[in-house]
């Protein structure tokens, strides 16, 4: 029998100040270190940035998923981080991303507002983030 897929979705504040390209430089350097290391841990996902919060899904074998979060846990370019589910799934619904990025702005800032307003309730807001994510990756980085 195969290993159980975890899925984990939390978001955090963004503590990257300085100009949008300062800040653009750093998401991109946070990209590249995530590609390259979930590549090696088979752990796939999405990252949204819209300037002042971060939210990420990342999904794989719980000792994978486990083993990055807390390494981002420590990561002083974001606090205030906010864990909104963890729970097992059957299915990889990032499979083909080893982190998937959605920061347009101006979309992943309405989206956001939207996801704020749902969040007193975290599991509705796990589903909802969830949704947004996955809406904003197929549309701003196609089925590639
Ligand atoms: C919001 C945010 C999301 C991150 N996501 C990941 C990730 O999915 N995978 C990862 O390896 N590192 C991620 N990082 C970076 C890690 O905190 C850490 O800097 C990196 O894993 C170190 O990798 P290196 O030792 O290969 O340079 C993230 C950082 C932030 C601020």
């Amino acid at each position: 029998m195969s290993e159980p897929f975890y899925r984990l979705a939390y978001f955090s504040r963004n503590m990257v100040v300085g100009p949008f390209e300062m800040q653009d430089a750093e998401v991109q350097r946070i990209l590249a270190a995530s590609r390259r290391n979930n590549t090696v841990a088979e752990v796939t996902g999405a990252l949204l940035f819209n300037g002042r919060c971060f939210a990420q899904i990342l999904e794989g074998p719980l000792d994978a998923v486990e083993t990055t979060f807390e390494r981002i846990q420590r990561d002083q370019r974001h606090s205030d981080i906010t864990v909104l589910e963890l729970t097992p799934v059957t299915l990889r619904s990032f499979a083909t991303w080893s982190m998937a990025f959605a920061g347009k702005p101006e979309e992943t800032r309405m989206s956001f507002n939207a996801l704020n307003e749902a969040s007193v309730e975290r599991t509705g807001a796990a589903a909802q983030l969830f949704e947004l994510l996955h809406g904003l990756v197929l549309r701003e980085e196609g089925a590639a």
